[in-house]
């Protein structure tokens, strides 16, 4: 039997792909390369020893879907793909929730249809919203999201969790992940977004390696240690691990069940330039600016549930977190196109 893994030529689909491979496990990977290269798969391979079955595919596309099933024996599946930029989701919401509900809506159904009723879905923090207290909980009210990226991941959680409650052969487990950074430790495989990134700690990376010329740091007056926003940092591998572990929970009767996947520990922007500074070597020069339409003072996961029921804890500190970015950054300047 074998694990699914859409978006598995991702940026944290990768990272699974390894560590399920490393605990024995089959792996199909289905990806559109939309946000991939798929040289990423050699790499893959180059860790591993072991090949994992591709399909270039899209999951709205029910047809080639249907294939998969009825070609491969699979017993779970981890559900990565979709779109994920925040900023570009407000420009093109239909597109968003295209890709990712009528996708999602489309992958489960043929799930069902093989009766394959195993899911892994790939959530995130942004469910909180802004939130009244942190750490956040499971428990912790799920708010009003600021953009229609965060809208895809709530709704999902809404219609898996419905499905599930419909039919009680479903096993469901949402995983909210915080701020995944870092890449695996040989530097091969790690984060390549396209054009200028979003995120802070590929845009810290970029300035190192002279691609960009200082950071933008988005705000320094937020009710923080510093002013600078506050996040939950997640080294890739540990949250790739948590994968494998919360494979275990889809049993027989497992229902739905809801993890955070973060450190439990929160790190401010200027926080994380020292950081990176001192594990890299490199200077960052930055620059305050206003605040980033849409952002959040703060948030940190509480990971209790996870460490209790899954028996899951990250291992990686925010010193790995740095030098493992830095190794993947400065080996491949431009991704995987060197
Ligand atoms: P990523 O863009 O690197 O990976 C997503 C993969 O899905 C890509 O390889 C892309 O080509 C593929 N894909 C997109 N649409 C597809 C489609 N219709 N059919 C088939 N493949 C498709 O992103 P990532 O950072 O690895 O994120 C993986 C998942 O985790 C996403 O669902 C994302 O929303 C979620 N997530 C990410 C973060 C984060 O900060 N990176 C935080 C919380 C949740
Ligand atoms: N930041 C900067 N400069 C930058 C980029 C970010 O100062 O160039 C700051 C932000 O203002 C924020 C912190 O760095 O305080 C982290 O920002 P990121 O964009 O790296 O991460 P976010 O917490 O804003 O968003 C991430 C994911 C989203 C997800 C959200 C909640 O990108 O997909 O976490 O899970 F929805």
């Amino acid at each position: 039997m074998a694990i699914l893994v859409t978006g598995g030529a991702g940026y944290i689909g990768s990272h699974t792909v390894v560590e399920l491979q490393q605990a024995g496990h089959e792996v199909v990977i289905l990806d559109n390369l939309s946000n991939a290269d798929e040289r990423v798969l050699q790499r893959l391979q180059a860790i591993t020893g072991k090949a994992a079955t591709f399909y270039r595919a899209d999951i709205r596309d029910r047809k080639a879907l249907s294939e998969v099933f009825e070609k491969e024996k699979i017993e779970s599946v981890i559900h990565f793909a979709g779109l994920k930029a925040v900023g570009e989701s407000v420009e093109k919401p239909w597109e968003y929730y295209d890709n990712n509900i009528t996708g999602t809506l489309t992958l489960v159904d043929e799930m069902r249809r093989h009766g394959v009723k195993n899911i892994i879905f790939s959530s995130s923090s942004t469910v909180y919203g802004e939130p009244d207290a942190v750490p956040v909980t499971e428990e912790s009210p799920k708010k009003a999201c600021t953009n229609p990226y965060g809208w895809t991941k709530s709704m999902l959680e809404q219609i898996l969790s419905d499905m599930q409650a419909a039919d009680h052969e479903w096993n469901v487990v949402l995983l909210r992940y915080f701020n995944p950074i870092g890449a695996h430790r040989s530097g091969t495989i790690g984060e390549n977004p396209n054009g200028i990134p979003n995120n802070l700690m590929p845009y810290i990376t970029q300035v190192a390696v002279g691609k960009l010329k200082e950071l933008n740091v988005f705000g320094d007056d937020y009710p923080t240690k510093d002013g600078t926003g506050v996040r939950d940092y997640i080294h890739v591998v540990d949250l790739a691990k948590g994968h494998v572990k919360a494979l275990a929970k889809l049993t027989p009767g497992s229902g739905l069940n809801i993890y955070n996947l973060g450190t439990g520990t929160g790190y401010s922007v200027l926080e994380i330039v020292k950081n990176f500074e001192e594990a890299s070597g490199v200077k960052i020069p930055y620059v305050i600016r206003p605040r980033r339409a849409g952002d959040i003072a703060c948030n940190y996961a509480s990971a209790e549930k996870a460490k209790r029921e899954l028996g899951w804890v990250a291992e990686n500190g925010i010193r790995e977190m740095c030098e493992d970015s830095w190794r993947w950054q400065k080996n491949n300047p431009n991704g995987y196109a060197d």
